[in-house]
C-alpha cells in the first residue's frame, strides 16, 4: 500500500510566517529554518536537525543558547520582581548602571536603559542635541543605526531604507572602506582621505557646527568593514572642532567580541562622550542601553521615559552577561580563538580566489566574495551557494555587505577552536561549490 504522507514536513512555522507576518520579515535560505531548541552553540530545527549556530541572531545570543546562568538569573528575577518602570529604582538598574561605569571607557558614567538598539542610538543623538544645542548629525555610509525615523534616517544602505531620510540634518560621510575605497586610494598612502573629508562634509552639508559624529567602531550590517587604525583620532578631532560630541555606536562589537577589550571603541584610542548598545549585552533578552559622560547626561533637560527601560529582569540578565564575561576572561577568549579563526579564514583565502578580502577582530570575522579579484565585482549568488550547502552541512552563516555578497561570522563569545574547525569545515564545503 503506498502512503500518502510526505517524505518531508512543511514546517507550520515557516507556513504560518510568511502567511500571517509582513513579507519584508525576510528569513535566509530556500527554505526558511524553524527553530525550536538551541544549547550553547548549537540549536536545532522543527525537523530534528542540529545546527552550529554562528550568528546567534545577530550576534546577539553572546553567551550560549539557554545558557544556566543567565537563565538561573533570568529566572530568580522573574520570580521576584519583574516589572516597575523606571519610576522606581530597583537592584538589577542600579547594580548595572554602576558595573557598566566601572567597565566602559573615559568618562562614560551615567546610563539610560531602553530595549533595543535603535532606542539606543535615538537616545546618544537626542542627548548629543540637547547637550551642544546644535542638531546635525555625522555619521557614515555603510552603517546600520535601527528603524525609528531617527535610526532610519541615519541608515547608509538603501536596502534597509523602505522611506526616505524622515529626520533632516544627518549627513552621511564615506565610509573607511578601505577594500573598496571611495577615493580610490590604498592605505597608508591615503593619508586617510575618508577620515579628513569629514572635515570639508561639515563645512559644506551642515551649518558648520555639528551635534554629533556617530559610527560604529566597525561596521557591522555594512560587512564588518574595519577602519584603518588612525581613522577614529582623526575622525574624532575634527568632529569636536566643529563642536561635536562623538557618540561610539557597539550595538555589535560590544562585550569583548572584539578581543581583550569590553568594546570595539577602546582599539581606536579615542573615547567617546556617548556610547550606546544592546543585542549581546542580554543574551536574547531585550535591552538597549545608552551611557553618557555626566556633563551630557545633566543636559538632558525635564523628563523622559521608557516604559520597558531598565527593565528588572532584562538588567539582571545582562549584569548575568557581564559578570560571565568577566569570570570566564572571555574577552581574552575572543582574541585567541578569533585570532584562530582568522588564521582559517586566511587559509581558504588562498584556496578560492573568489574570497576577495577577510576581515573583522576577535569573533566578529568576515568574507567578502567578488567575481574577480581584480574587478571586485560583488558575488552575492556565491554568497547563497555557501549558504545552503553549509546549512546542508549543519552550520548557521550570517549575510552583510551593501552587495550582499559578505559572509557575516558572529560565533558565541565562549566558543571554541573546535566550534571554528567545525564552521570552517563547512564553508570550505560551501565554497568548493561555487
Ligand atoms: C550597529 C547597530 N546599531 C543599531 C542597531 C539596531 O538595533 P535594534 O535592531 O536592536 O533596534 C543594529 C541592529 O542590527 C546594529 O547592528
Amino acid at each position: 500500500m503506498s502512503s500518502t504522507k510526505p517524505t518531508t514536513t512543511v514546517s507550520e512555522a515557516v507556513r504560518k510566517h510568511k502567511e500571517f507576518l509582513f513579507p519584508a520579515v525576510a528569513t535566509y535560505y530556500q527554505e526558511p529554518v524553524a527553530l525550536v531548541k538551541g544549547e550553547g552553540s548549537y540549536v536545532w530545527d522543527d525537523q530534528g536537525k542540529k545546527y552550529l549556530d554562528c550568528f546567534g541572531g545577530v550576534l546577539t545570543v553572546s553567551l550560549g543558547h539557554a545558557n544556566p546562568k543567565i537563565n538561573e538569573a533570568i529566572i530568580a528575577q522573574t520570580k521576584t520582581l519583574q516589572h516597575t518602570s523606571g519610576l522606581y529604582a530597583t537592584k538589577p538598574q542600579g547594580d548595572l548602571a554602576e558595573k557598566l561605569a566601572e567597565i566602559s571607557p573615559g568618562k562614560l558614567k551615567k546610563s539610560f536603559f531602553t530595549s533595543s538598539g535603535t532606542e539606543a542610538n535615538d537616545t546618544a543623538q537626542m542627548a548629543a542635541k540637547l547637550a551642544t544645542g546644535r542638531h546635525e548629525v555625522v555619521v557614515l555610509r555603510h552603517s546600520y543605526s535601527g528603524r525609528s525615523a531617527t535610526a532610519l534616517s541615519a541608515v547608509g544602505h538603501a536596502t534597509w531604507k523602505p522611506l526616505p531620510s524622515q529626520v533632516a540634518g544627518i549627513v552621511h560621510a564615506p565610509a573607511p572602506y578601505c577594500y573598496r575605497c571611495p577615493f580610490k586610494l590604498e592605505y597608508p598612502s591615503c593619508d586617510l582621505a575618508c577620515a579628513r573629508d569629514v572635515k570639508e562634509l561639515i563645512e559644506t552639508t551642515t551649518m558648520g557646527e555639528i551635534a554629533a559624529f556617530m559610527a560604529e567602531p566597525i561596521l557591522g550590517v555594512g560587512g564588518f568593514i574595519v577602519p584603518p587604525k588612525e581613522y577614529f583620532s582623526i575622525v574624532y578631532d575634527i568632529a569636536r572642532s566643529k563642536g561635536g560630541l562623538c557618540i561610539a555606536d557597539e550595538v555589535q562589537t560590544g562585550w569583548g567580541r572584539t578581543g581583550d577589550k569590553w568594546f570595539g571603541i577602546e582599539h581606536w584610542n579615542v573615547e567617546p562622550d556617548i556610547m550606546t548598545s544592546a543585542k549581546g549585552m542580554g543574551n536574547g533578552v531585550p535591552i538597549g542601553w545608552t551611557i553618557a559622560t555626566p556633563e551630557v547626561a545633566d543636559k538632558f533637560p525635564g523628563l523622559t521615559f521608557a516604559t520597558f527601560g531598565g527593565n528588572p529582569v532584562s538588567t539582571a540578565a545582562a549584569l548575568a552577561v557581564v559578570k560571565m564575561i568577566e569570570d570566564e576572561d572571555l574577552r581574552k577568549n575572543c582574541r585567541v580563538v578569533g585570532d584562530y579563526l582568522r588564521e582559517k579564514l586566511e587559509a581558504l583565502k588562498e584556496k578560492y580566489p573568489l574570497i576577495g578580502d577577510v576581515r573583522g577582530m576577535g569573533l566578529m570575522q568576515a568574507l567578502e566574495l567578488v567575481a574577480d579579484r581584480k574587478t571586485k565585482e560583488p558575488n552575492p549568488q556565491a554568497v547563497l551557494k555557501v549558504f545552503e550547502e553549509t546549512k546542508k552541512q549543519g552550520v548557521l552563516i550570517g549575510k552583510g555587505g551593501l552587495y550582499g555578497n559578505v559572509i557575516r561570522t558572529g560565533m558565541m563569545l565562549n566558543s571554541t577552536k573546535d566550534h571554528v574547525d567545525e564552521m570552517v569545515a563547512a564553508l570550505d564545503k560551501g565554497l568548493a561549490l561555487c
